[in-house]
């Protein structure tokens, strides 16, 4: 019988630019938009969560879950450089307020991928002044953050973070399993931008860390160093870097091997995703003990962990087999203080709206949603502390 720890945080996760809509001064909007544009779809209204976040909160809440992290948008709150919207900062408050008064603990990013048109324009983490920038920003937030949350999550995914700055320049596909190497520069800049927003949520008592995309690296064939090789810019390097800090996210979704010659895609025939990724629910537990080797044990946080699926069956079956090898390394010692299903609501997954990873279906015209049964499953799971997994 598996039994998860009172206070265990059970939650679902969102981030800004997937759901709200309407994010026009973002510089993926922009990219969006872009003549001669490789993004195939563009994000438009999304799933309006601008302003239907009550009801998305309710959903989650009326389920059994007790968490939800969100982003604030950047774009939002600084739409032109040093022009700070109050009417922003009280929104993003007011979906603080939300959440704690459904019984929600609030997880918050400070940043999930994007950026302010004009902080890209003038050459995004590459200024001069990028870490002064955001910290300024950070440091805006103050009204959303005071009091009430407890959980921040800075700067989402850094290394994929920073392997979109080398698509920005044009000079990197990006495909699932083959990423190239993040821009080693910026990397440096989101650990110093990082470091500076720990120091400030703690000044506020928040517990703060972030969220790195573990990709379960396999050598096969005699492939152990290349793996090294290669899986240290793009994933340990930040795990690394998370060391000294509350507790560090992990975040997994498939596994990736490698051979002498480098990472291969998924083999023929094995069950993949809409994303193309292979189904591969051992991930999670994977990404959680690198995690602990690599930041000296922190305290961890499932900050994602879902599957691309039009089976909703399929979600269930995945999501207990993450759920059950989560488990094992809590038995075998890893602080684990929550898990955020990625994701609440089929929502923009960067390009197309197809891949669904929603616990919640949306309707793309009525914006109507419709929970589905993993919802109910998931929300089970918590009321009973893990013990409906059996
Ligand atoms: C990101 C999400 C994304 C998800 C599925 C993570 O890389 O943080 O924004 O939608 O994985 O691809």
């Amino acid at each position: 019988m598996q039994t998860f720890p009172d206070g265990f945080l059970w939650g679902a996760a969102t981030a800004a630019h997937q759901i709200e809509g309407g994010n026009v001064g973002s510089d993926w909007w922009l990219k969006e938009h872009a003549p001669g544009t490789d993004i195939s779809e563009p994000s438009g209204d999304a799933c309006d969560s601008y302003h239907r976040y009550p009801e998305d909160m309710q959903l989650l809440a009326d389920a059994g879950l007790n968490a939800y992290r969100f982003s604030v948008e950047w774009a939002r709150i600084e739409p032109e450089q040093d022009m700070f919207s109050r009417a922003a900062i009280d929104h993003y408050r007011r979906m603080v307020d939300t959440a704690r008064d459904l019984g929600l603990e609030p997880v918050v990013t400070l940043h999930h991928f994007t950026v302010p048109a004009w902080f890209d324009a003038s050459g995004a983490w590459r200024r001069d002044d990028a870490v002064a920038r955001f910290s300024r920003y950070v440091d805006m937030l103050e009204p959303i953050l005071r009091d009430d949350v407890r959980w921040v999550t800075t700067i989402n995914e850094p290394n994929i973070a920073a392997m979109l700055a080398r698509h920005r320049d044009g000079d990197a596909e990006l495909q699932a399993g083959t990423m190239p190497a993040p821009d080693a520069e910026v990397s440096d800049v989101l650990v110093a931008a990082h470091k500076e927003a720990v120091v400030r949520m703690r000044g506020l008592g928040i517990k703060a860390g972030w969220p790195v995309a573990t990709q379960a690296f396999q050598a096969i064939d005699g492939g152990e160093d290349t793996l090294e090789a290669y899986a240290w810019p793009r994933e340990r390097f930040f795990l690394d870097a998370a060391k000294g800090d509350d507790f560090v996210g992990v975040q997994a979704y498939t596994r990736t091997q490698v051979t002498p010659a480098g990472p291969l895609p998924p083999a023929d025939g094995v069950e993949t995703t809409l994303t193309g990724w292979e189904y591969y629910p051992h991930a999670l537990a994977e990404g959680v003990a690198l995690s602990r080797e690599l930041t000296d044990d922190l305290p961890v946080m499932i900050t994602e962990n879902g599957i691309a699926t039009a089976d909703d069956a399929r979600r269930i079956d995945y999501t207990r087999d993450s759920l059950l090898g989560l488990k094992e390394q809590m038995d075998d010692g890893a602080d684990v203080v929550g898990y955020l299903h990625w994701s609440a609501l089929d929502n923009y997954e960067w390009g197309s709206f197809t891949p669904t990873f929603g616990l919640i279906a949306v309707d793309r015209e009525t914006f109507v949603r419709t929970p589905k049964p993993s919802l109910a499953w998931l929300g089970e799971v918590a009321r009973s502390k893990g013990t409906s997994l059996g």
